[in-house]
């Protein structure tokens, strides 16, 4: 059950009215309120769920079809982040759907793992128009989420894929070039950084990095778990 403060508070901020919390009260501070942050951090996988479906925290809330939460085993050992939803994807409510997600799935094959045994998310739960990058200020009013899904998920590696899901899950502008290949740390969590998808299906020639960030992701599973 979404307790009924949060649910007020929630729509509050839906509406764009911002709520103001007694200095010092034993409450989120306003700041998390308005991240998002507060309201996501204590929600289950349903109560997450609906709240995204729900979601007008962007004005990409306009333009979608449906929101894409995310799809696979929310108890995964692998998460693989990518950047949001394309045409196809905002079409169907499922991330990587498309070309690149045939790409992707050859590539958990090539592991042993499948859609169904990873949990696959994007840093965005909407279709940017005209498939544009995100937006920062898009990618902040989204993070609570996918926070939560990581740690609702509590998976023993992170493969983020492309530019897009590595620089916003590491804060960083580094390019993947220089980013992949090793390991970093999500809070606590070995991530490893590879190409997108789509980037292998127009540069296969690239296609043997992400075979050996796969395998180095492959072991840091194996390690953690
Ligand atoms: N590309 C992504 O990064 N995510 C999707 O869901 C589809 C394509």
């Amino acid at each position: 059950m979404i307790h009924p403060e949060h649910q007020r508070r929630a729509y509050l901020q839906a509406m764009g009215i911002d709520v103001w919390l007694p200095r010092g009260a034993d409450e989120p501070g306003v700041s998390d309120v308005e991240s998002g942050a507060f309201e996501a951090a204590d929600l289950d996988w349903n109560e997450l769920r609906q709240c995204v479906t729900d979601c007008t925290r962007c004005a990409l809330a306009s333009s979608r079809t449906q929101t894409v939460f995310g799809v696979g085993n929310p108890e995964a050992s692998w998460m693989i982040i990518g950047e949001a939803p394309g045409a196809e994807e905002d079409r169907q409510g499922e991330p990587f759907v498309g070309r690149a997600g045939q790409m992707l799935n050859e590539m958990l094959r090539a592991i042993g793992q499948s859609r169904e045994s990873v949990f696959i998310a994007n840093i965005l739960k909407c279709r940017p128009p005209n498939n544009r990058d995100p937006k920062p200020e898009e990618a902040a009013a989204c993070r609570a989420y996918l926070q939560r899904q990581i740690s609702l998920v509590g998976p023993d590696i992170i493969l983020a894929v492309g530019k897009i899901a590595a620089q916003n899950l590491l804060q960083t502008d580094e390019p993947v070039g220089s980013m992949r290949g090793r390991q970093h740390d999500l809070d606590g969590v070995p991530l490893v950084v590879t190409y997108h998808p789509a980037y292998l299906l127009r540069s296969p020639s690239q296609k043997s990095k992400a075979w050996s960030d796969l395998c180095l992701a492959n072991r840091l599973s194996v390690a953690a778990a």
